[in-house]
């Protein structure tokens, strides 16, 4: 695993849009895993700017991304759909039909996990794969407990999962109880990973992360068990480190 300090979010965004640009450029077509939450933001943000800036395509490759909260319209400005489409898709050249992200709204949801595992397979894979992670260990929705064999699956939202994320909704009750996420067999099937890390708040899970045990009590621990990882993560998040 390899471990790349930054000074500060701003520094960390930089690092890993540089990584995401390089691998476009090399391989125009490729399939990119992406993440939601406030961590990537600043990404996507880099990614716009240089496509303004340099002319970065985006017309030949694929997305896929982790998780979409169930009983969530894709219009819902909630939902991870229009968090995409907000903070990337609507400034890149890629159409909508190159972006999959799972279906909260489906009327059949273990199917909608069927098909979007089955998706991924057809698209050859995850190139690279982006990532956050939750305070609790989580990565995508898969909350402490989850198998590392699962793939595509239906979660029941831990509650501290759903007060952090509240902070996007107007209360607490309006935060979904369950959402669709990639599973943690699916997210190491990627061929390389990106983890980004930043903040005080997440300190303690990056302290976990990077000495504690590898245990299906803490989601992220299974990255250990993949070949190329890398963490980018600023410097408050390595307090501890
Ligand atoms: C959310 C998402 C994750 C994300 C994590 C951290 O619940 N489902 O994919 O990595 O929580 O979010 P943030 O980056 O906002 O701290």
């Amino acid at each position: 695993m390899k471990l790349i300090r930054t000074e500060n979010y701003a520094e960390m965004s930089v690092e890993a849009g540089k990584i995401i640009v390089d691998k476009i450029r090399s391989n125009p077509s490729l399939t990119l895993g992406l993440a939601t939450g406030s961590t990537p933001k600043g990404v996507y943000n880099y990614l716009i700017q240089d496509h303004k800036a340099d002319g970065t395509s985006y017309q030949q490759m694929k997305s896929v991304n982790l998780d979409e909260y169930i009983g969530l319209k894709a219009q819902d400005t909630n939902s991870y759909h229009y968090f995409m489409r907000q903070n990337l898709f609507n400034h890149i050249d890629i159409n909508e039909n190159q972006t999959h992200i799972p279906n909260g709204a489906a009327d059949d949801l273990e199917q909608e996990c069927v098909r979007y595992e089955q998706l991924i397979k057809e698209l050859g894979g995850v190139d690279l794969q982006l990532l956050g992670i939750g305070q609790n260990g989580h990565i995508g929705f898969n909350e402490p407990g989850t198998p590392f064999s699962s793939r595509t699956h239906i979660v029941t939202l831990a509650e501290n999962t759903r007060i952090a994320n509240s902070r996007f909704f107007n209360s607490l009750e309006e935060v979904p109880t369950h959402a669709i996420t990639m599973g943690i067999a699916s997210i190491l099937e990627s061929k390389e990973i990106l983890l980004l890390v930043s903040g005080e708040k997440k300190s303690e899970a990056l302290l976990k992360f990077m000495n504690g045990d590898i245990s299906e009590e803490f989601p992220a621990s299974a990255l250990k068990h993949h070949q190329n990882v890398t963490v980018i993560a600023d410097r408050d998040a390595l307090k501890y480190i």
